[in-house]
C-alpha cells in the first residue's frame, strides 16, 4: 500500500516538472557540454541562455538546473557527459507523526551554560533532563509510566563531556528555517542562506524544533555549538531537488571558508530513492561535511527514500523510548545506521508563546545523533571516522527484538555518548513487557505465512519464511519469555 502511494506521487511529480537537473560525470564535462554543439546553429551554452536557474559546484558534483522541453530532454538523456538528468521533484519535511503536543511545564534545567569553576571530572550534569538527552548518556532504558506520564517527568539527567560540548563546529539545519531569537539558542543560531524566497525565520516550525534537539542549552545535545540556518523548505515543509542541493552546496561551502573545526548538516526530508541527491550527500561527504539524515516516517525499507539510502550519510531511525522498541512509523533496513529517541521528543516552539513542544518522526531522532556527532568532531574524532564511532559507541541489542520481525537488515543500533553511569538506575521502575503473545499471533497470520513455525510446548520456532521480505529469527520462548537468535541457547 505504502509502496504504491510512494511511486503514485512521483508521478504527480514528474508529469508537471518543467525543471530539469543534469549532473555531469566531472567538472570537465561539464564545460565540454556547454561548449559542444547543440545543433548546427548554437552550442548548449548558448541554447541555455536565460533557461539555467541554478549551477552547482562542490567538491566533485557539477551540475545545473535547467527549463527544458522534452524533445530536448531526449537528446540530451544519452549524452556521455551526462551522469544524471532528473524533474527537479519534491522533497518535504519527515513531518510530525503523532500530532503535536503543547508541554505545560516550563523548563528550568541547570544552568547549562557556564563551563568555568573547578570540576575535577570531565562530566557535566544537566538535571530534569528531557527524555531524549537522559537516553543518549545512559544504555539502560528509561522507566516510563503509561497510567502516570508525569511520574518520572523531571527525574532524569543527561550526562555530557564538560570539556566538549560543540564549540568550534557547525550544524548546519537544512530545514524550514530557525527561530533564531529563541533565548534558548542563546545567540548560537545564526542565519546562513534562504533558497525557497521566503526570507530568514522559521513559519513551519520543523526547523526550530530539529535546531533546539541539536544545540538549543535545555533541549539540546551539543550545547555549544554553532546552528546555521540554511532553508530549503518552505512554511509548508516543501522544497524540491534544486533547493536541497543548493543547501548541501552552501553547507560545503560555509564550512570550508569558515574554519571551523568540523562541520555537520542536518536533513530531515526525503523523496524516492534519487541518485542526484546521493551524489550530492558523496560529495559533501568527500569535502569533509558529515551528513545526518532522517530515514523516514513511513515504516517501508529506507533504501528506497534519498537521502536515506546514500551510502556516506549517517541514517537514524526513531525508537521509542517509553518501550524500548522501534517506532512503529519509522523506517528500517540496512540502510538505517543507528537509532535515537523519537516519539514525544520535547524541543523548542518556533511560535509565541514558545513553550516547549512534544513532535515524533525521525525528523525528531536524527538531530540527536547530529548533537552527537558535533560533539565527537569537538573530541577530535576525524570526520572519516564518525560514523565507524558512533556505531562503537552505540548500545546494542536492546531494543526488543520482536520489533525487529518483519524488518530484515535492521540493526539494533541506540545512539550512546559513551558516558558510562550507573547513578541514575531505577530499581523500583515499571519497564515495558514484551507481548509476545501478541506476536506469536502476528506471525501465524502473517501473510504470506512463514513456510514453517514450529510450536513445542510453548516454543515457537520460526524457520524460514516463503518470501525475501520478512526475516528468519530465531525462537520465541513463551514458557521463558524470551526471544531467541537463530542457534542461540536458552
Ligand atoms: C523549486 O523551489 C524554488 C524555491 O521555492 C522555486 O522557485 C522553484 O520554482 C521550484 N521548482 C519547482 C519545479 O518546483
Ligand atoms: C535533521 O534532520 C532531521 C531529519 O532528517 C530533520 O527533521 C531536522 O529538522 C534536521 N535538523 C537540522 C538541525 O537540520
Amino acid at each position: 500500500m505504502r509502496f504504491s502511494s510512494v511511486l503514485l506521487s512521483l508521478l504527480i511529480g514528474s508529469a508537471s516538472a518543467e525543471e530539469y537537473l543534469i549532473r555531469f560525470k566531472s567538472p570537465d564535462g561539464f564545460q565540454f557540454f556547454m561548449n559542444s554543439a547543440k545543433d548546427h546553429t548554437k552550442n548548449f551554452k548558448e541554447f541555455f541562455h536565460n533557461k539555467i536557474s541554478h549551477t552547482f559546484s562542490f567538491g566533485s558534483f557539477r551540475g545545473i538546473t535547467v527549463d527544458i522541453s522534452q524533445d530536448v530532454v531526449e537528446k540530451i538523456r544519452n549524452n556521455p557527459l551526462v551522469a544524471d538528468l532528473v524533474p527537479n521533484i519534491q522533497f518535504k519535511a519527515f513531518d510530525d507523526v503523532l500530532g503535536v503536543q503543547e508541554l505545560q511545564q516550563n523548563y528550568h534545567g541547570d544552568n547549562l551554560d557556564d563551563e568555568d569553576g573547578f570540576n575535577p571530572f570531565k562530566v557535566k550534569v544537566q538535571g530534569e533532563a528531557p527524555r531524549h538527552l537522559a537516553r543518549l548518556s545512559r544504555r539502560a532504558p528509561l522507566p516510563y509510566e503509561f497510567d502516570d506520564e508525569l511520574r518520572y517527568e523531571e527525574s532524569f539527567n543527561y550526562y555530557y563531556y564538560k570539556w566538549h560540548k560543540g564549540r568550534n563546529i557547525n550544524a548546519y539545519i537544512i530545514d524550514t528555517g530557525i527561530y533564531k531569537e529563541h533565548k534558548d539558542f542563546c545567540g548560537r543560531a545564526i542565519f546562513g542562506r534562504d533558497f525557497t524566497g521566503e526570507g530568514p525565520g522559521d513559519r513551519n516550525g520543523h526547523g526550530t524544533h530539529v535546531a533546539g534537539i541539536v544545540g538549543s542549552s535545555n533541549f539540546g545535545v551539543a550545547k555549544k555549538v554553532n546552528l546555521i540556518e540554511v532553508k530549503a523548505l518552505n512554511n509548508r515543509g516543501q522544497g524540491n531537488l534544486t533547493t536541497v542541493i543548493s543547501a548541501v552546496e552552501f553547507a560545503v561551502n560555509h564550512c570550508k571558508s569558515s574554519g571551523k573545526k568540523g562541520c555537520v548538516a542536518n536533513l530531515s526530508l526525503g523523496a524516492v530513492r534519487n541518485s542526484v541527491i546521493n551524489q550530492a550527500i558523496k560529495a559533501a561527504h568527500e569535502a569533509g561535511l558529515i551528513i545526518v539524515v532522517a530515514a523516514g516516517n513511513s515504516n517501508i525499507n529506507a533504501c528506497w527514500n534519498s537521502p536515506a539510502s546514500a551510502p556516506e550519510a549517517i541514517t537514524v531511525g526513531a525508537f521509542d523510548d517509553r518501550t524500548d522498541t522501534i517506532a512503529k512509523f519509522s523506517n528500517w533496513g540496512p540502510c538505517v545506521d543507528i537509532f535515537a529517541s523519537g516519539v514525544k521528543v520535547k524541543s523548542l516552539s518556533a511560535f509565541p508563546p514558545h513553550k516547549p513542544i512534544a513532535f515524533s518522526g525521525t525528523s525528531m531522532a536524527s538531530p540527536s545523533v547530529t548533537g552527537l556527532v558535533a560533539i565527537l568532531l569537538d573530541k577530535g574524532v576525524e570526520p572519516e571516522n564518525i560514523k565507524a564511532k558512533l556505531v562503537e559507541l552505540a548500545t546494542h541489542d536492546l531494543l526488543q527484538r520482536r520489533t525487529l520481525f518483519f524488518k530484515p537488515g535492521t540493526p539494533n543500533r541506540i545512539a550512546f555518548n559513551g558516558m558510562e553511569r550507573e547513578d541514575d538506575e531505577y530499581d523500583d521502575a515499571v519497564y515495558p513487557i514484551v507481548d509476545l503473545e501478541s506476536l506469536v499471533q502476528e506471525l501465524q497470520n502473517y501473510q504470506p505465512p512463514p513456510l514453517e513455525v514450529n510450536n513445542k510446548d510453548g516454543k515457537f520456532d520460526i524457520i524460514n519464511f516463503k518470501d525475501d521480505s520478512p526475516l528468519p529469527m530465531g525462537t520465541i520462548d513463551l514458557t521463558k519469555r524470551k526471544i531467541l537468535s537463530p542457534g542461540e541457547e536458552n
